[in-house]
């Protein structure tokens, strides 16, 4: 039986103390960290304090750059196994929510089938004949809410096929993902944390009967892999990764397809650039993460005290990194706030995180983005913005209503 740490209570006399030290922090509000286009605040935050007390998510909160590689990076002496870990309450107990030997026990089994070469040689061709289905559906239609008529359905199935799911229900499997996601949004109410717990539940009983499934059938999925070679992995612990590789893999894909389109629309000369040349489609994606990052929030927890950019942090406290802010942070990016598939540096952004928890499908996320963008724009040559809502979320982010039209 594990022991999970429990984030530390601080006082009212510390708390005071700690907002007279950090201003700005204390200033901040719970919408500046969550919604569309509050984000200069985080920009004044981190002018002063890259690392801030913010009782607003009660509180560390990590702005600058540099300070959040100092939490993420191995060995930082910061943890995920703590009690008030929303991930972890969402979605259980699985890689991204344990650490050290149990969590590179967890990985290992998934790291080969998620090589960039692997990807390449088992996903293309199934990709594109899927994205090639999903345009066939709508192309004679001229108008389409891009989320509902791609984006989601992309990344719900594209999920299914990568792991050898049959994940057809996409109604279901959208209220699923919407209970889990819902159970990750901060606000100190515990109904989105059960709904999140009955939604892993729904989905434990989809994912148990395809192991079995793929047990007798087996084919290159990475559900057929690991029911053939579970490497040390029970089927509740194979089934608890594969929660998180879905998770993963749906949210945040639907999030990079429809942002990097909406913000390459919304730039249409720089579209018409990669149109010309599509080589610069890679750092377009990069470029649209980086200032839309999908997953826009990470929580870690100190094991013992530790500083962190000059500021001492007690034992067992939280922080929080807002990816939106360290990946807006002018040290690293010149002229952050604009949209420039030029950008040299568009990949040190932290949207796939660093350290140990890295992101497991970066390269699945970058082929999938890439097949489904280029055929998109290829397929759609005069594919142009109606409108577009703006990108909010907490922990997750990407653009809303986004009708475009050919
Ligand atoms: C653009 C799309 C994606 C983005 C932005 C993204 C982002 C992230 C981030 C930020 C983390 C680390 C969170 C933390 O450190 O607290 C993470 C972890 C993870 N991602 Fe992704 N992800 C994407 C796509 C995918 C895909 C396609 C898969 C699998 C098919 C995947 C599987 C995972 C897994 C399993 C982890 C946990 C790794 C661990 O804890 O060791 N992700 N992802």
């Amino acid at each position: 039986m594990e022991t999970l740490l429990t984030q530390r209570t601080v006082s009212d006399v510390e708390d005071a103390a700690r907002r007279q030290r950090f201003p700005r922090g204390a200033a901040l509000e719970f919408d500046d960290i969550s919604v569309a286009g509050r984000e200069g605040a985080l920009d004044h935050v981190r002018e002063t304090e890259p690392i801030t007390w913010a009782p607003a998510i009660g509180g560390w909160l990590v702005t600058g750059r540099d300070a959040a590689r100092e939490v993420l990076a191995r060995n930082a002496g910061l943890t995920v196994e703590a009690e008030q870990n929303l991930v972890r309450a969402a979605a259980g107990r699985m890689m991204l929510t344990v650490d050290g030997d149990e969590q590179a026990r967890m990985r290992k089994p998934f790291e080969g089938p998620f090589k960039g070469s692997v990807v390449q040689d088992y996903y293309a061709a199934p990709l594109l004949e899927l994205v090639t289905e999903l345009i066939d559906a709508f192309i004679d239609s001229g108008e389409v809410e891009l989320d509902d008529a791609f984006a989601a359905p992309f990344a719900i199935r594209t999920a299914g096929q990568s792991l050898g799911l049959s994940l057809d229900d996409i109604p279901a499997m959208t209220s699923i993902y919407s209970a889990i996601a819902g159970g990750m949004d901060y606000d100190g109410d515990p109904e989105p944390i059960r709904r999140a717990e009955a939604a892993c539940e729904q989905l434990n009983a989809i994912l148990l009967p395809e192991l079995e499934r793929n047990r007798r059938n087996p084919g290159h999925s990475l559900t057929a892999l690991l029911a053939k070679d579970p490497q040390g992995l029970t089927d509740d612990e194979i089934v608890a990764q594969l929660r998180v590789v879905m998770f993963g893999a749906i949210e945040t894909i639907q999030a990079s397809v429809l942002t990097t389109l909406t913000l390459l629309l919304q730039h249409p000369e720089q579209l018409d650039q990669v149109r010309c040349d599509a080589g610069l489609l890679a750092n377009s994606q990069e470029e649209a993460r980086r200032l839309i990052p999908p997953v826009a929030f990470m929580e870690r927890w100190t094991e013992g005290a530790k500083v962190i950019a000059g500021v001492e942090i007690p034992a067992h406290e939280f922080i929080g990194i807002s990816v939106v802010a360290t990946n807006r942070d002018p040290a690293t990016f010149a002229d952050p706030t604009s949209f420039n598939i030029h950008r040299e540096n568009s990949n040190r952004g932290l949207s796939f995180s660093f350290g140990p928890h890295a992101c497991l499908g970066i390269h699945m996320a970058r082929l999938q983005t890439a097949i489904a963008v280029e055929q998109m724009i290829t397929r759609l040559p005069n594919l142009a913005l109606v409108s577009a809502g703006p990108a909010s979320g907490f922990a997750f982010r990407r653009p809303t209503n986004v009708v475009v039209r050919w």
